[in-house]
């Protein structure tokens, strides 16, 4: 048999009202990723290949996140906002190609999964023009709510409309909706808005569908699954679900937490083979740690490529475009942005390494600062292998530094080192014997005593 074609159109052009932000809702994130991203990953890993995202006017923003997630994405403008099923048709185009199935899937559940979608699917395979996927939430507040008879589903109410006995109802829905591509047209067309908030419910596809003789099914998941985010709080108790399942993930597959709850990690964060991560650390977007490193607590990575055996912290912050090779040391307080530090290189100390290469095995001391922005551009500072910059040290890019030199502790080195050199780029020492007690001025007069003129 064929497989059946499918067209997902997820809905994402609310405003958001209820979040009290001027970013649009679906541009929140829930463990380092935008709500839209995740579900755009989620259609697109269940193998779904036509996609259409209905934004609302002047989101840009949010077109432009969904091509960076999902590049063949198609973008369609509702130009008002009347309501989920008006939402819908914003996609018209799309619907009137007749897919086998279409999926209704709202921007604001992020944790929808490839294999619930499927699972959503397959009434549709059977016959059922909708299918409509359900969970019983733990507050079923702002949810629609299911009315069935058996295994069939007759209508969802939404909350304000709803009678007293209709919202004792726990079986809500989890706003996913199949339709069979056949009839979907003709059903959103049908759709009207006579409720309380005057929308074009797509929910009211239930009643209209059996109106039509056409069978409509419920799919039952766990509340998780598709846990809509409205509200602050929502989109907290959502990163408190991600966070966990997170941890758990990295536990499972062998990473060291030492004290799970304190570690934030990021959807698309990478471990290899025996990582240690100490309490409280926090990973970013795209952050990768290879073999056998050690990340000590209050470190902070974003956008970071950490090799094998490599340790970072604690009080570490890696800023994107950081990669360190092998063995590396980072140690406190230390920032790197936008740098390469090879293999066994180490700044263990007080640093800021940006825009620069720190060759293997060079030695960074506390203190050094790579000086890559003059007010208006950055420059970079390159650092040859086996270097040893002392302690203290200001390199002014755009600067060199050569395989093996030596740069004195306290240098401000504002032109090239070459290899194997001694740089030392500071002002001589000078000593006044006895002169110490000349600057002591703020001592009460009558006790000072100023040594004899040498
Ligand atoms: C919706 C459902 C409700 C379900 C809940 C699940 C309807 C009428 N209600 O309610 O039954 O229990 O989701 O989370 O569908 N949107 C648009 N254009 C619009 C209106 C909404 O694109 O004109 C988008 C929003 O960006 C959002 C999604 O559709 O991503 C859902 O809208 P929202 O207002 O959050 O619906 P709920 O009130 O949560
Ligand atoms: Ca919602």
């Amino acid at each position: 048999m064929k497989a059946r074609t499918c067209l997902a159109i997820v809905l994402a052009a609310g405003e958001g009202t209820r979040m009290h932000s001027a970013r649009p809702k679906v541009l929140h994130a829930v463990a380092g990723r935008s709500l839209l991203a995740h579900v755009l990953s989620a259609v697109a890993e269940a193998g779904i290949k036509a996609t259409a995202v209905v934004i609302g006017p002047g989101q840009d923003d949010v077109a432009a996140e969904a091509k960076r997630v999902l590049p063949a994405a198609a973008t369609f403008v509702q130009r008002q906002r009347r309501g989920t099923a008006h939402a819908a048709l914003a996609a018209k185009v799309a619907i009137e190609r007749r897919p086998d199935d279409i999926l209704v899937v709202y921007g604001d559940t992020p944790f929808i999964r490839p294999a619930t979608l499927k699972r959503l699917r397959t009434p549709l395979a059977a016959g059922a023009a909708v299918a409509v996927l359900a969970f019983r939430p733990s507050d079923p507040a702002g949810y629609g709510r299911l009315i069935t008879s058996g295994d069939e589903l007759i209508a969802i109410r939404e909350e304000a409309d709803a009678t007293a006995r209709e919202r004792a109802i726990d079986l809500c829905n989890g706003g996913i909706m199949a339709l069979a591509g056949n009839s979907a047209l003709a059903i959103l067309k049908r759709i009207g808005n006579h409720n309380r908030k005057r929308e074009f419910y797509l929910t009211d596809a239930v009643e209209i569908a059996r109106g039509m003789k056409l069978r409509a099914v419920a799919v039952e998941v766990e509340e998780d699954d598709v846990r809509g985010i409205n509200t602050k709080g929502q989109l907290a108790e959502a990163e408190a679900v991600a966070q966990q399942r997170l941890r758990k993930a990295a536990l499972d597959a062998g990473v060291t937490l030492v004290a799970p709850e304190t570690v934030f990690l990021s959807a698309d964060t990478k471990f290899g083979r025996d990582v240690v991560v100490e309490p409280y650390v926090v990973f970013g977007e795209k952050v990768r740690v290879e073999d056998g490193a050690v990340i000590h607590s209050f470190s902070h990575l974003v956008g970071a490529h950490v090799g094998k055996a490599v340790s970072v912290g604690p009080f570490a912050r890696l800023r994107p475009g950081t990669r360190l090779g092998d063995g590396a040391r980072i140690g406190n307080f230390v920032e790197v942005k936008e740098a390469v530090v090879e293999a066994g290189a180490k700044a263990n100390h007080l640093s800021y390494i940006g825009d620069a290469v720190v060759g293997a095995d060079a030695n960074i001391g506390a203190g050094t600062i790579t000086c890559n922005y003059d007010g208006s551009a950055k420059h970079r500072t390159e650092i040859g292998k086996d270097a040893f910059i002392g302690s203290n040290t200001a390199l002014v890019a755009p600067v060199k530094i050569g395989d093996g030199a030596y740069v004195g502790s306290g240098s401000v080195i504002t032109e090239n080192v070459p290899a194997r050199a001694l740089a030392l780029g500071r002002g001589r020492q000078v000593i006044k014997e006895g002169w110490a007690a000349r600057l002591r001025v703020h001592k009460p007069p009558g006790k000072k005593k100023l040594p004899s003129k040498q």
